[in-house]
């Protein structure tokens, strides 16, 4: 092999500080993982260096709700955060916060340099303000209804009923997600990155190989769109860092987000020991690559670069995007139980098995992946269980008690050995590709054979009869091997099971260059458990805690984001509240989210439309009872008059819950 010693460094997405680590994170933290443990695998010296994403304002909104400071809240979740990642099996060199002194010092050096190459603008633009919170407000943060197709409750940048983007001053009815009042306007001066002036060397980079074809597309469609300033700045109050020279303006978030990687990189050379510069000058031959989930790609491919190109520093030898997280062939649900967090997961599983998995399902482009409950037991039981381990667990008892724990001195089958040792490099091209799947096929289909070998030679026979100690010794020691081989190609997915495995063999199985070498005329040690099957009542178990976890944790934090303002008991009783029995339903076609309802309410009945078609099948809801709003204003939307209103519980989409039509009311009963 000629290798030469690389230098990388590898970095994962770094999740908010407001949120627990779920297993959509997990897919991407374990796919950076096994590529930075493959390449230490090939002898390159590699580094796996990321942080918590501790700005904004969600993070000060959620800090407000629960209040304590942010510097707190973000200290409690960097320990949490870390926990989950070790018990996971990351082999991260170092985990930063983006609000720490590294941070701030690159930050700022990045910032200095774009102002002195006159990228930076100042200009003053007018946006939405909260007055009663004193607040900008963030698009996100601004509710209204679309301009386009009129559905309510929709955020500041875009619908989610028609899928339009607009800006929030075009809402109808606008209002703060915050206080629930309405905004107005105000005028702030900007600081904005003319991204315009980075498009050819953006561009030059893009077809440097540094993306993926899907990834290069998108990127023609917004240069074709034109690049458009951005704006870097927030007003006060931010939880963030000051722009260096003024009062009251901060870097926005996703400015100093991505410099957290360089960041992170910093504190760990300055501990190990590591020339920083050399690895972030421009012409540096060390490789830098960005882990990331298709729904940032935008701030990695554009934003980054152009800050790293204007600041004189290197940029990503490559951007790797992957798809999104589902389970059981649908978006990961609270209610279903399959939001599940990192941490719920490891209560009730071994986290290899999960490593396992997602290597097996994980390809080099940004199709989304699907963790299949069914899927996953077989999966890890039928080829970590019943191809893997079970290699050793066939020659191990033999070699011990018969040959005392010794190896035979020379194998009987060299070209069966060589014939693994053969795949070595298309494997390591697999994982160096990102092909994992392909990379799993390839090594299940050698523990097949491996399988084969044994079952046709049958020491469990031979060890039956006279004189056949030497033989049973030769055939063991070759599965022993075998099994070596397959579990230093594993070891970069399964880390725990490959560190017991390496205690039985009582070598490391760190290096892929070492299995040049077989192991002969040496003693191994007392077989272990490598990896028992998955319990499927384990699942069930952890499934409903996710469920809980919605009761426990997640309420608490939702308030200060979702509640409106107070009202009196006099603005309550003006509310008409009454049992309803859906006697029809119909979708509207026009409308993605709409159904439209015929609603009894005791002898009257009322046309509404209403934004549960995400959650029922129109079918469904015949014959079931609501509560309405029947004192509501009716309202003219672009498909009739809508009479009323309907109350549903749950956060939405999926998980929206109206009454059943056995709980014993009657149509027309006031609610009371
Ligand atoms: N804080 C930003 C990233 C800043 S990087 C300079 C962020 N955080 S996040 O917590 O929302 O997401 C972190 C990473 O996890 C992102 O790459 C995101 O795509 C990934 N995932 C979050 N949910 C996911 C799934 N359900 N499935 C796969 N990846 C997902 O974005
Ligand atoms: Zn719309």
């Amino acid at each position: 092999m000629n290798k030469q010693k690389r230098r990388i460094l590898v970095t994962s997405a770094l999740p908010y500080a407001n949120g627990a680590i779920h297993l959509g994170h997990m897919l991407e933290y374990i796919q950076t993982d096994i590529w930075a443990r493959f390449q230490r695998a090939q002898g390159h010296e590699c580094y796996f260096a990321w942080a918590d994403d501790a700005h904004g304002t969600p993070i000060m909104l959620r800090a407000q709700s629960e209040n304590i400071s942010p510097d707190e809240l973000i200290d409690r979740m960097n320990a949490e955060h870390q926990q989950d990642f070790s018990d996971f099996g990351l082999s991260f060199d170092n985990y930063a916060t983006t609000h720490g002194e590294a941070n701030r010092q690159c930050v700022e050096t990045i910032y200095q340099r774009l102002k002195a190459g006159g990228h930076i603008e100042r200009r003053t633009i007018s946006q939405f303000y909260d007055e009663q919170k004193g607040m900008f407000l963030p698009d996100r943060f601004i509710k209204g209804i679309c301009p386009k197709c009129k559905t309510e409750d929709q955020y500041g940048d875009s619908c989610e009923s028609c899928g339009s983007t607009y800006s929030p001053t075009d809402l109808i009815e606008p209002r703060s997600a915050v206080s629930g009042t309405a905004p107005v306007m105000r005028d702030s001066e900007h600081y904005f990155v003319r991204l315009s002036e980075f498009e050819n060397r953006l561009q030059d980079w893009m077809t440097s190989g540094a993306l993926q074809p899907e990834v290069v597309n998108k990127m023609q469609e917004w240069f074709e769109d034109g690049l458009r300033d951005w704006d870097i700045s927030r007003d006060e109050p931010y939880f963030g860092f000051k722009i260096p020279g003024t009062d009251d303006k901060y870097f926005y978030v996703w400015v100093d987000a991505p410099i957290g990687y360089m960041a992170s990189f910093k504190e760990l050379s300055e501990r190990i020991g590591l020339d920083f510069d050399d690895w972030w000058k421009a012409d540096t031959e060390t490789e830098l690559y960005n882990f990331v989930g298709k729904d940032i790609i935008y701030f990695h491919t554009l934003f980054w670069p152009a800050m790293l190109m204007g600041s004189g520093f290197r940029t990503p030898t490559a951007v790797f995007a992957h798809g999104f997280l589902t389970v059981d062939g649908a978006k990961m649900s609270k209610t279903r139980g399959t939001f599940i967090q990192a941490r719920t997961y490891l209560d009730h599983l071994n986290p290899d098995y999960l490593r396992y998995y997602f290597c097996a399902r994980l390809g080099a482009g940004l199709g989304d992946i699907d963790l299949n409950l069914d899927d996953f037991v077989s999966r890890v039981n039928s080829d970590m269980v019943g191809k893997v381990v079970n290699i050793a667990s066939r020659c191990a008892g033999f070699i011990q008690r018969g040959s005392d724990g010794q190896l035979a001195s020379e194998l009987p089958e060299p070209l069966l050995y060589q014939q693994f040792i053969d795949q070595r490099e298309h494997i390591a091209d697999d994982f160096e590709k990102r092909n994992y799947q392909s990379a799993i096929r390839r090594i299940m289909a050698l523990a097949d054979t491996g399988n084969r070998y044994i079952d046709e030679h049958k020491p469990w026979q031979l060890n039956k009869q006279e004189g056949q100690q030497a033989n049973v010794q030769a055939i063991c020691t070759q599965g022993v091997n075998l099994f070596r081989v397959l579990m230093t190609y594993l070891a970069p997915v399964v880390p725990f099971t490959a560190g017991t495995a390496a205690e039985f063999l009582g070598l490391s199985l760190d290096r892929w260059s070492d299995l040049d070498q077989p192991m002969l005329d040496v003693s191994i040690n007392k077989f272990q458990p490598l990896m028992t099957r998955v319990d499927p009542l384990k699942i069930e178990t952890m499934i409903e805690d996710s469920k809980e976890h919605l009761q426990s944790t997640e309420t608490p934090c939702k308030p200060a984001l979702e509640l409106a303002a107070e009202i009196t008991i006099e603005d309550f009783l003006k509310l008409d509240l009454r049992v309803a029995t859906i006697i029809n339903a119909e979708a509207v076609a026009e409308a993605d989210k709409l159904l439209q309802l015929t609603l009894d309410i005791g002898g009257e009945t009322r046309n509404v439309f209403a934004g549960i078609k995400s959650a029922y099948e129109p079918a469904d809801l015949i014959g079931r009872h609501t509560i309405m709003v029947a004192n509501l204003k009716p309202r003219k939307m672009r498909f009739g008059v809508s009479e009323g209103m309907v109350l549903a519980a749950g956060p939405g989409g999926s998980d929206l819950f109206i009454l059943s039509p056995d709980d014993g009311a009657k149509a027309g009963m006031r609610v009371t």
